[in-house]
């Protein structure tokens, strides 16, 4: 038996991921740009058995099989051929957020699967190597393997295109306050997403665009701009769900709720207070800010109709091998 548990934290991106040129390896059409998220954890051991007649995979204490087995035995057969390993393995994933709250888990969950699965099967990878095996299971996953802020280059192939940290969580004490909203849908996957984003009349403009976002997005952390982030954060968001929006089919994710949080943050802002939204693939609004705002926004995004409730996250490190 061969045994290894990591974590690993979700990320919230400010340069949206959205749309694949090669799906299989999942190579993006654009760069992205995002902050790991503290405090939101997922801890994942795996077990290489030579015992075992198939991969088995436990999420939270239920067993999944169907696709997001599939999607696991796809990473552990990576790692099984690059360690020359042929035993089966048992993967054990825990969440320490609200499971349904709508807070993406294949980030953390792909990231700390990696980190486990490489340390089991004896295998000495590299941040870039781990960040590429993450990144074929999910694409946002790469991210989540370096810590702090993280860019994740598209790069031209498997060998070029990974995440690095362009600087760590404690270069600026922002926040992600999420308004996880009361009215959720079971969303279309993100993966089915990025297949349709190229139906979109508007997804090559934002692409053609995206690059410069991303150095504008870029400069404003490095500098700690924060109205230059919220600017660049809140328009690349809108130009995603709008490539969303305008699909075939149509992709709304926005509820009712979802605007008004989108209003009262922008008013806010007019008011004077360091605050912007960013919404992925799902109803809920992620409000970043400066932490000496946290307590306040997290606060006041309670007292609006239709948020259910509010996690709030500061920058978080990279997925690492722990004791198990
Ligand atoms: C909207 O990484 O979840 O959150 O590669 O199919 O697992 P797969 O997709 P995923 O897509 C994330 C999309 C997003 C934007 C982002 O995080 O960049």
């Amino acid at each position: 038996m061969k045994n290894a548990a990591a974590i690993a934290h979700p990320n919230i991106a400010f340069i949206k991921y959205w749309g694949n040129r090669d799906p299989v390896l999942r190579l993006p059409v654009n760069s992205s740009l995002s902050m790991n998220l503290d405090g939101l954890t997922t801890r994942t051991t795996v077990s290489f058995d030579p015992q075992l007649p198939a991969d088995r995979l436990t999420l939270n204490g239920q067993e999944v099989s169907g696709a997001g087995l599939q999607r696991v035995t796809a990473l552990l057969d990576r790692v099984r051929r690059m360690a020359g390993l042929s035993w089966r393995a048992e993967a054990r994933s825990e969440n320490n957020f609200p499971t349904g709250a709508g807070i993406a888990s294949s980030a953390s969950g792909f990231a700390a699967l990696a980190v486990a699965a490489a340390c089991a099967a004896g295998l000495e990878l590299d941040e870039r190597q781990l960040s590429r095996l993450a990144r074929t299971a999910s694409g946002s996953a790469c991210r989540s393997i370096p810590g702090g802020f993280v860019e994740w280059q598209a790069g031209e192939d498997d060998q070029t295109s990974f995440a690095f940290a362009i600087a760590p969580p404690e270069h600026w004490d922002l926040a992600d306050c999420i308004a996880v909203l009361s009215q959720t849908h079971k969303p279309t996957t993100s993966q089915e997403g990025h297949r349709l984003a190229q139906t979109s009349p508007l997804q090559a403009a934002r692409v053609a665009s995206a690059a410069q976002r991303l150095a504008v997005c870029r400069q404003a952390i490095l500098q700690r701009d924060f109205e230059a982030l919220a600017q660049v954060t809140e328009l690349d968001s809108n130009l995603m769900h709008a490539v969303m929006m305008t699909s075939s089919p149509p992709l709304l994710y926005w509820q009712p709720a979802t605007l008004t949080v989108m209003h009262a943050v922008v008013a806010w802002r007019a008011q004077g207070m360091p605050v912007c939204y960013t919404i992925d693939a799902g109803p809920n609004v992620h409000v970043i800010c400066e932490q000496a705002y946290a307590a306040q926004v997290a606060r006041q995004l309670q007292e609006l109709p239709g948020v259910q409730t509010v996690l709030t996250a500061r920058p978080g490190g990279a997925a690492r091998r722990i004791n198990d």
